[in-house]
């Protein structure tokens, strides 16, 4: 632990005095969750800390775990009476938090049993991500961009979460999972919440859930016979990128070698609502993409009329970057300086590091400080998560039935062809970020 801490403590060393005081908080307790004794031990073990410490009773337990162990973990909370006591006692969930509807709904029922939503902490790291948090600053903070935010000015919305890492390492688990269940149902979809959620009344974890929460049911879901045309499963195969053989994802470790697996998936989105009707939301993410970049691209509509011949029109982008190179920029058009009027596309860029400095702390420092305070706001709620799997269950039920003929695209590419298409079908086409 003391390694991972000085790995971990970014802008300075860790002293001797300081760890050791650290340290003398650390305990360690071995035991199968399984079986009653592991959490006698426990009890005994909180209540020497509460003295010793002086915690007043406070407990956070954090279920880092395998999602096979929720259950069992906090039912045996439950029966030794640990969800409650002298301080609060709330509970941290990590992801992934169900693998369907049916079983999000199935653990949110079994959590209830033991502990109320109001102390429970369902972990999405990208609504702690600054650069997430900033789009609430960035729309509701100033005025000009808010009236522009909506169906009359913005023709679509892209979101990219794009990683040029494999699986390192976690194919058992990836092969489970796939990259629709990964990234789309919980990070991006919380991410598109952000952009497209109506102004909370007040910036109150229960206020800004709210909104997340309605825009997130307001996404049209998809009939069977759409999923085929508005969303594409991907999974990458061998390629040979800049001199190094990059196996493809049936030959990672720990992955069938017929695996079904989607390592790339992509979605359009509609928001049934006064702001957003018809305007599209394509979310895509994949693994072993070019770079590793997310970004979020609201393209506005063009000029209605072009005044200048020979010059093609193009489309305001306003680009959200969310990593790396945080920041924000807006492409338009502008005269080149000579004789003629040619118009070409130039950026004014907004840029984290050069206007800040410091460093960020990190979604995980964000969060856990967040649930010791007890705000909410950057957690996901029951209805928040049962309403994304509601979004993209249609597409899982979808893929499950059908035979794809994977790999459908190479390592180091920018996902298959059908992606493309996919924009193509309504005049759109991807951005290269
Ligand atoms: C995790 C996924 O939730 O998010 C990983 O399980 C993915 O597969 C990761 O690599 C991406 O997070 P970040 O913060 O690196 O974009």
């Amino acid at each position: 632990m003391r390694g991972s801490v000085a790995e971990f403590l970014e802008g300075g060393s860790l002293d001797e005095a300081s760890w050791r005081e650290f340290a003398s908080g650390i305990f360690y307790l071995a035991g199968d969750l399984n079986e009653p004794p592991t959490f006698e031990t426990l009890t005994t073990r909180l209540g020497e800390i509460e003295e010793s410490r002086a915690t007043a009773g406070n407990v956070l337990f954090y279920l880092s775990t395998l999602p096979s162990h929720y259950d069992p973990a906090v039912q045996g909370l439950g029966r030794a009476g640990l969800a409650r006591g002298n301080g609060w006692r709330r509970l941290i969930v990590e992801k992934p938090f169900g693998h369907d509807l049916a079983t999000a709904q199935d653990l949110n029922h079994r959590l209830h049993r033991v502990f109320p939503e109001s102390e429970i902490y369902r972990i999405d790291h990208y609504l702690g991500k600054e650069t997430v948090q900033n789009i609430l600053a960035f729309r509701f903070g100033n005025g000009i961009f808010e009236p522009l935010w909506n169906r009359r000015y913005v023709d679509h919305v892209q979101i990219t979460g794009a990683e040029s890492i494999g699986v390192e390492g976690r194919g058992a688990y990836y092969q489970e999972a796939g990259a629709l269940r990964d990234m789309i149902q919980n990070h991006l979809l919380q991410v598109m919440a952000t952009v497209a959620m109506e102004p909370p009344a007040a910036f109150e974890p229960n206020a800004v859930r709210d909104e997340r929460a309605k825009l997130l049911r307001s996404i049209r879901i998809l009939k069977p016979e759409e999923v085929a045309l508005d969303a594409v499963a991907g999974q990458y195969g061998p390629a040979r990128v800049g001199g190094e053989e990059l196996p493809g994802f049936r030959q990672e470790p720990g992955v069938d070698a017929g695996s079904r697996t989607d390592t790339y998936a992509a979605a359009t989105f509609f928001v049934d609502n006064w702001r957003w009707a018809g305007v599209p939301f394509y979310l895509r993410t994949g693994k072993r993409l070019p770079k590793r970049v997310t970004d979020i691209v609201i393209q506005f509509h063009s000029a209605p009329h072009s005044l200048f011949p020979g010059n093609q029109l193009m489309p305001t982008l306003l680009i959200l970057r969310i990593q790396p190179e945080e920041g924000i920029s807006l492409r338009f058009l502008s005269k080149v300086p000579g004789e003629r009027m040619t118009l070409r596309p130039v950026s004014m860029d907004f840029n984290y590091g050069a206007s800040f400095g410091e460093h960020s702390p990190s979604a995980y420092e964000t969060l856990l400080v967040d649930a010791m305070a007890g705000d909410a706001t950057l957690y996901t709620r029951q209805d928040m998560v049962e309403a994304s799997w509601t979004a993209v269950q249609p597409i899982l039920d979808a893929w499950a039935a059908r035979q794809f003929e994977f790999p459908n695209y190479d390592a180091g590419s920018w996902g298959p062809a059908a992606a493309d298409q996919m924009l193509a079908r309504r005049g759109h086409a991807w951005r290269v970020p």
